[in-house]
């Protein structure tokens, strides 16, 4: 008897969706054998059906209509933004269509009211394609560390961001120019912007910590800056303290401690890391995470994080997974979120700034200075001169102060002070420094 193939209606057909169709329409065969069933192409929503000719009869503007089409097993979303990618995902999974999505925006503002959608009908619900591109990191968190107990996950998670940073150190290149090149190979969001200021990033940390902490974590969340601030001289400071920068995502069990319950911290930020440390020699478009659990240790996970083929990867191995289950019946492994912990305020996490000044160059200035820091309890690692700043007329110095660990309110406290005393000339830089974990910094 012949098997009914399974059904698929793909909503979008951009960067990403166009990979999809090729490497369904390429791997047929394969696919099959694998589903245990054909994976058939049933319908194509997009806008402006005139750019994909191609597509000829699946093609259609009516998405409301295909996701609710009774020939339809399996929703593919690669629209992206909330509406109307949100409506159409509940439409089609109250109607019992199971979802692949690769849309972490909706994921981290509302993941929450899919996952009940999907539980009130049985339907599957899978999205790896929405962190980190290609890389299989999702299905580890949810699966494969499902019998451990993960303490931190970090890494660097948005391609563009990585891309942009990785150009302007290793060649100069301006910020807008990198910013260009990466929307051209597909890496960008249809807003760039998104990228640029960490919100791409910061949904992936919400998705992130929501799986690795069996708590709940929106995008509201997580704490989130973005790169448009970094400079030449953010990039050459870092390199004379032996470190890069990077835009890093950070998910972080805090313990309990004293009457405050064990809590998650997640938050997006460009820190400095030190240049021996794995993540920095990742460039370009690929991302890296590093998983730290209690008995299986730290895991890296590495890959390429962005652009149509890697993306349609991830997204063809969920739709394989969802079309083995239907075709056996039942559902796959779901999310969990019994743990309920709360998320921790930005102002009470711990990190340390490097922090470069330019200040007057005469005797008590720099007692002054670290005066500032230890009035809000912040302790220094380092402090160095170096050399005549930007003043222009011979009386300034440039100070380049590296903290200790200290809560963040108290350092951005002791930042904002600082500005308005008149001994400094300017603040040039902030930076937060990471070592994640490995104590490779020579401060
Ligand atoms: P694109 O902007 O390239 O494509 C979006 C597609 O959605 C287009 O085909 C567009 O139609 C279609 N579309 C937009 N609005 C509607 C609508 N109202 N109804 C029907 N179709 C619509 O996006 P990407 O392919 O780059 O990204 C898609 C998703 O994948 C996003 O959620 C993104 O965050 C995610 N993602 C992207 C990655 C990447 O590297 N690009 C990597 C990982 C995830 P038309 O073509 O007619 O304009
Ligand atoms: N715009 C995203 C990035 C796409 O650059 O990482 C992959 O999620």
């Amino acid at each position: 008897m012949a098997v009914k193939p399974i059904r698929v209606a793909l909503l979008g057909c951009g960067t990403v969706g166009t990979e999809i169709v090729r490497l369904l329409r390429e791997q047929a065969g394969e696919l099959a054998a694998r589903a245990g069933a054909p994976v058939e192409l049933a319908g194509v929503a997009v806008r402006r059906p005139h750019k994909h000719a191609d597509l000829g009869d699946l093609l259609t503007t009516d998405a409301q209509g295909l996701v609710t089409r009774d020939d339809v097993d399996v929703v593919v979303e690669v629209i992206g933004g909330i509406e109307p990618a949100r409506s159409l995902l509940l439409e089609a999974l109250k109607a019992g269509k199971s979802v692949v999505t690769a849309n972490k925006a909706l994921l981290a503002e509302d993941g929450a009211a899919l996952a009940e959608a999907a539980d009130a009908s049985g339907a599957d619900l899978y999205y790896e394609a929405s962190v980190a591109g290609a890389i299989p990191l999702l299905r580890p968190l949810r699966e494969s560390l499902a019998g451990d107990r993960i303490t931190r996950v970090a890494g660097i998670v948005n391609g563009t961001t990585n891309f942009i940073l990785s150009a302007m150190e290793a060649s100069g290149a301006s910020y807008a120019d990198a910013l260009e090149e990466a929307t051209r190979l597909g890496y960008a969001e249809a807003d760039p912007s998104a990228d640029v200021d960490g919100y791409d990033a910061a949904s992936k940390a919400a998705i992130l910590a929501s799986l690795a902490f069996h708590t709940r974590v929106t995008s509201a969340d997580v704490h989130c800056e973005g790169i448009r601030n970094v400079s030449a001289a953010d990039i050459s400071a870092a390199k004379g303290l032996g470190c890069v920068i990077k835009l890093l995502a950070i998910c972080e069990r805090v313990p309990a401690s004293g009457d405050l319950p064990e809590s998650v911290s997640a938050r997006v930020y460009p820190a400095m890391i030190p240049a021996a440390h794995p993540l920095a020699s990742v460039d370009g478009a690929f991302n890296a995470v590093f998983v730290e659990a209690e008995a299986a240790g730290q895991l890296m996970f590495y890959g390429q994080g962005a652009g149509g083929a890697p993306t349609a990867s991830a997204v063809l191995g969920d739709l394989v997974a969802v079309a083995r289950n239907r075709v056996v019946g039942g559902r796959g492994p779901r999310d969990s979120a019994y743990a309920s912990l709360a998320v921790l305020p930005m102002d009470t996490v711990p990190t340390r700034y490097h922090v470069s000044l330019d200040v007057t160059d005469r005797a008590g200035v720099l007692s002054t200075i670290a005066g500032e820091f230890a009035r809000h309890g912040v302790s220094l690692a380092a402090v160095r001169q170096t050399g005549v700043g930007n003043g222009g007329n011979g009386t300034a110095a440039r100070l380049v102060v590296v903290t200790h660990a200290a809560p963040e309110a108290a350092l951005a406290a002791t930042v904002r002070v600082l500005s308005s005393l008149d001994v400094v000339l300017g603040v040039e830089s902030v930076l937060r420094v990471e070592d994640l974990g490995r104590k490779g910094l020579a401060i």
